[in-house]
């Protein structure tokens, strides 16, 4: 599974959204990899749309109709057709909220993808909170060059062991098919990035790179 967070990057919000989201429908249709994108809120329903990969929202709050000024409502999510959403995103955290944003991602049939900085906490996460899936991005390396599974290979390994049977995705750096194949053997189900695809000049190239990672494993 490759999940590309598109952030609020200039190439991912807005129409570029929606070109960029059909880029990977494209590379998942032809290669036959997983992947989905996560997309600002603003663009969700369009995104949602205009492509049949599944599409994340990158926060909902535990909010419902009615009385919530400003907050991003799971059900109102999925009702634009989103398939799950990230939560706890290391520049989106929410602490003690945490447990009833996942709660109420989840009753409102939300896939849930709960980030963590650590092993520490993705043993936590997926202890107390049993989401989908856990994803953990050491956040120094957020945006960076290097890539978890070269820079920390072991908190991969060590996140691997804690989460037990919740599926595991990596992120922070990852650029390429070898960060892929080394996440996969080092026990992660998948990758979570950004600016690989984001700030890429050819994403499809990028994404199709990606993809092999995934299959050849
Ligand atoms: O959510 C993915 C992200 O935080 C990793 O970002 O740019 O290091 O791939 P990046």
């Amino acid at each position: 599974m490759i999940i590309v967070n598109f952030k609020t990057y200039e190439s991912a919000i807005g129409e570029n959204a929606v070109a960029l989201a059909k880029i990977h429908e494209v590379v998942a249709k032809e290669t036959g990899a997983e992947i989905a994108v996560a997309v600002n809120a603003l663009d969700l329903e369009k995104v949602a749309t205009a492509v049949k990969i599944p599409v994340f929202a990158q926060h909902v709050d535990a909010a419902g109709f009615g009385s919530f000024t400003g907050s991003i409502p799971p059900a109102l999510v999925k009702k634009m057709g989103a398939a799950g959403t990230l939560l706890n995103h290391s520049e989106k955290r929410l602490d003690e909220k945490l447990a009833e944003c996942v709660t109420a991602a989840k009753a409102a049939g939300l896939k849930v993808v709960v980030c963590a900085e650590d092993d520490t906490e993705a043993e936590k996460i997926a202890a107390e909170l049993q989401p989908d899936f856990v994803a953990v991005e050491p956040p120094e390396l957020i945006g960076g060059e290097v890539s978890v599974t070269n820079a920390n290979p072991e908190i991969v390994e060590n996140s691997v062991k804690k989460v037990g049977a919740t599926p595991l995705l990596v992120g922070a750096g990852v650029k390429n098919s070898e960060d892929v194949k080394i996440a996969l053997k080092l026990g992660a189900k998948g990758v979570l990035l950004a600016s690989g695809v984001t700030k890429a000049e050819n994403p499809t190239d990028v994404l199709r790179d990606l993809a092999s990672g995934l299959l050849d494993n």
